[in-house]
């Protein structure tokens, strides 16, 4: 996942050789920052995009029920009702199925025994070994680089799957930022 990221954090984490490198590499970060936050700006604009569309099917939606309720009041609620009680169901139903689910044993190992940790809802494991499911997508692994070039391996919860960070490395950014 994200070369941006790696090459952010290595290049933040590593100490610099020389003066020429030192304004290089300040120069890439500067770059690199740049696009993190052009992606960041660009999440957040689809996100608020989704937003308003919603908002806006809400409002046409209460209109239409205000229109009919005005030349229909018995029919709109009975409606009304009937929307209410499928509502309800589909809550109970969730409720009901998520109760049925016991949170299992993890199914990862640590040095060849079974580990003992609870796994995670819906899912055979725990919040350490969950990345050894290859095909779930709610976490990934922390995109930072430390100095000798090993990635960390800390899983993320992060849907977004914008260079996700731990929260060790989410605070060396911020420490970054603010500096
Ligand atoms: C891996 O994750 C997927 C998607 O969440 C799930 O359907 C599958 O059962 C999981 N497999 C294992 C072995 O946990
Ligand atoms: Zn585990
Ligand atoms: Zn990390």
């Amino acid at each position: 996942m994200s070369l941006m990221g790696n090459l952010f954090f290595s290049s933040l984490l590593a100490p610099s050789r020389s003066d020429d490198d030192d304004t290089e590499s300040r120069s890439s970060r500067v770059t690199q920052l740049c696009t993190y936050f052009q992606q960041k700006y660009k999440h957040l604009c689809r996100l608020e995009r989704a937003e308003s569309r919603q908002k806006k099917c809400r409002h046409t939606f209460r209109k239409a029920l205000l229109q009919a309720a005005s030349r229909e009041p018995e029919c709109t609620g009975q409606l009304i009702q009937e929307l209410q009680s499928a509502a309800c169901r589909r809550t109970s139903i969730s409720q009901t199925k998520l109760r049925e689910v016991e949170p299992a044993a993890c199914s990862g190992t640590v040095k060849g025994e079974q580990c003992t940790n609870k796994a995670l809802p819906f899912t055979r494991h725990c919040f350490q070994h969950i990345l050894l499911n290859r095909s779930q997508q709610l976490f990934s692994s922390c995109t930072a680089k430390f100095a000798d070039g090993q990635q960390c391996s800390v899983p993320v919860f992060d849907i977004t799957h914008q260079t996700p960070l731990c929260e060790e490395h989410a605070k060396k950014m911020q420490f970054f930022l603010y500096m």
